[in-house]
Parts: C-alpha cells; structure tokens; sequence
C-alpha cells in the first residue's frame, strides 16, 4: 500500500524531460499552488537549484473577465502541476493565453511548449527577440506550437487580452553572445504587476515550497563537514538565508572555501556521507558576520534587483532600462509578482521605480558598504567576461 501511494506520489512529480535543463530537482519537481487573490490570481512554485542552492520558480495564473484563465512564465508540467492548474480550469475556464516573458532565461523557456502541448485551445505569445543558444533556433523548434504562437508585439493594445492587461518590453540588451529581454505585465482589475528576473525581495524565513523537503536548508545550514543540523526552524532559516547569498552573489564576501585537501580531509570524518550528501564534502566556511550580509542583501524586504542583473546585465544598457522602468511605474500597481524569491511583494510604482536606482550617478542605494563588498565576485567576474568578449562594455550611469 505504502509503495502505491509512493510510486503514485513519484509519477505526480515526474518531470521526464529534466535533462533538458539538468539542475535540482531533477525528475521529481514538485508544485505547490497558492491563491494569491481570491479567486482571481493563483501561483504555481516549483523549485531550482544547483548544489543544494535553491529558490522557487513561479507561473501565475490571472482570471479573465470573461472567464478562461492566461499563465505568465510557464513552470514544468508535471501531472500534479496539470492536475492543480485544471482545478481552476474547471472552475473558471479554459486556458487562453500563455506568455513566454523573457528570451534568455532557460529555466523559463523551457517549460513553454510542454506545458502548451497539454492546453492545445491556448495561444502562445513570446517575447520579441528570441534567441537559443548554442543555435539560434525558431521557436518551433524549441516545441512551441507553430500553429499557435505568435509573437508579442510592441504595442500593447494589439494583443486579445489589452482590455485587461497592459505590458511592456524591456530590451533587447545586447549581452554579445545573448540577449536579454522581459516583459512586465500589468493586470489592471486587480492593480498587479507580474516580472520575470528583474525584481526580487528576499524573505526572511524559507518559501514553504523548500520546505515540503527541507534537504539543502539543512545542508546549507552547517558550518563544517562535522555537523548534523536539527531539523527545526532555526536551522530552515539559517540555511535558507545562507542560499540566498549564495544564489544571490554566488561568492559573497563572508564566505571562504577551506583549502580543498582540507576539504577531502574533513570528508573522512563527515557527520553524513551519503551520495545525498556530496560523500562528506563541504567546501564552504561562513564568517561570523554573515547575518549582516543577509541583512543588506535583504533591505528591509524592499523589491531590488538581483546583483547578477545590475552587474552583468542592466548596466549594459541603463538609458533603455530606466526608460523602461519609468514606463512601467506609470501603472498604478500596489504589488508585485516576480518568477523567484518572495511573494507577492507589496510595492507602489515609486518603490519599483526606487529599485533601479543604480543606475543613476550619485545614488544612495549605490553606498551600502557590506553590498558593495559582496558584489565583488560578480563585479570580478564581470571584468573577465568582458576582457574575454564575452560581455560588451557597461554604459556610464545615467
Ligand atoms: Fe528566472
């Protein structure tokens, strides 16, 4: 009986197509659905992560007046995903529109033409400026329905749905080898404003869709090979705060990795030495001033953009990317649904706009002393991508 409620529970969260995109969770994604708004915007969070460092991805789901339902960023269509999402299809209507809203995120790209295949009434609509790497492949090769994507266009009111939603199109960023691009979505009834990358808030306690398998917070919690974490609360947050660094600035300044023959030396005498648990190996030393860096990165749950994003990306193109936001924080918004970390965020238009505030020359945001000092590993990695050719110069502050 145990194994049939397991084996049952295994297919459910079976994702066949993992390889695609080979990061954690692998085959077995789960999907967590919350109502945001009564009856009227439902989020659907899987997670993603290399090394235990795990966020949750999001698709919302928004009621159409008229009924039917449109998806914005598509997550894995795993059995229980389509079994949450066709709940609310029953009840409201069939799935009109699905928007593709970036053209370089993978793990957002991905998951659009599996998840059309199983809402073959739905029209697809994708970003402007698609690229795939390593080749530049058409979008049905990518497994959109040819027959059923179309591409957004610039102006909004073009689209079946402009009566409720408004958009607007930040990029391309030429990024040399890639593009960038998103589309910030506006739903008017409900003041909502839906993002892809751009902006995040980071919560202080771990996303309940990390801790239906709590795992890589206990991992990530340790402070050396020695230790075997208690699974409770405390332990959930402290590990969950250190993967926000991590996923945040990858290598911030309060993180130290031993020498690695100490490494494979502490593996010997690990707490753990499972598969599971990298056979002992924890090539990571927190200082003991690392809440602080949490706390910066933190600002106070303020919506700001991800270090990754103001370094390597944004910063390409500030001129476009502030006209952009201008544009958006014309939209009377009184909340945010981003593709990752918290949510929804509690925003006006003066705080989203306040968030690419880097951007411009003698801004306070760009003072935070422990910000600066964690940032340095992507400011580094920016200089060598751009020496590579990798990455076109950054343009001055606006
Ligand atoms: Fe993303």
């Amino acid at each position: 009986m145990w194994m049939q409620q397991q084996n049952k529970t295994f297919k459910d969260w079976l994702w066949p197509f993992w390889p695609v995109v080979p990061i954690y969770p692998y085959s077995q994604r789960r999907t967590l659905r919350q109502e945001i708004i009564s009856n009227t915007i439902w989020t659907f969070e899987q997670l993603q992560g290399i090394f235990y460092v795990v966020v949750p991805i999001r698709m919302t789901v928004i009621k159409l007046a008229q009924g039917g339902l449109l998806v914005y960023a598509p997550v894995a269509p795993t059995d229980e995903c389509i079994r949450l999402v066709n709940e609310l299809v029953e009840q409201h209507g069939d799935i009109k529109y699905i928007i593709l809203p970036t053209i370089s995120a993978v793990e957002h790209k991905v998951f659009v033409g599996p998840f059309a295949y199983r809402f073959p009434k739905a029209q697809v609509y994708a970003s402007p400026y698609h690229w795939s790497f390593p080749l530049n492949l058409p979008l049905s090769w990518l497994g959109f329905p040819p027959d059923r994507t179309y591409i957004l266009p610039k102006d909004s009111s073009q689209v079946p749905f402009a009566d409720e939603f408004d958009y607007r199109i930040l990029g391309p960023i030429d990024l040399g080898p890639g593009r960038f691009a998103e589309v910030a979505l506006f739903h008017k009834q409900s003041q909502t404003l839906l993002l892809t990358d751009t902006i995040v808030s980071v919560p202080t306690e771990p996303p309940a869709i990390i801790r239906l398998d709590p795992y890589p917070l206990l991992f990530h919690a340790k402070d050396s090979a020695f230790d075997l974490m208690p699974d409770n609360l405390e332990t959930y947050r402290k590990g969950w705060q250190r993967i926000c660094l991590f996923a945040l600035y990858f290598r911030s300044s309060v993180l130290e990795v031993p020498p690695w023959g100490q490494v494979f030396r502490n593996a010997l005498k690990a707490a753990e030495k499972s598969k599971k648990a990298y056979f002992g190996l924890f090539p990571f030393q927190w200082r003991d001033n690392w809440p602080q860096s949490f706390a910066a990165l933190r600002r106070n749950g303020e919506p700001f953009v991800a270090p990754i994003l103001q370094n390597l990306i944004l910063n390409r193109a500030p001129q476009e990317t502030l006209a952009w936001a201008d544009q958006v924080a014309q939209w009377n918004f009184r909340q945010i649904i981003p593709c990752h970390f918290d949510v929804p965020i509690p925003a006006t238009p003066k705080q989203f706009r306040q968030a690419f505030n880097f951007l411009e020359k003698d801004s306070a945001s760009n003072n935070n002393f422990i910000v600066i000092k964690d940032q340095e590993f992507i400011n580094d990695l920016e200089m060598k991508l751009e020496k590579a050719w990798l990455l076109p110069p950054a343009q001055p502050k606006i």
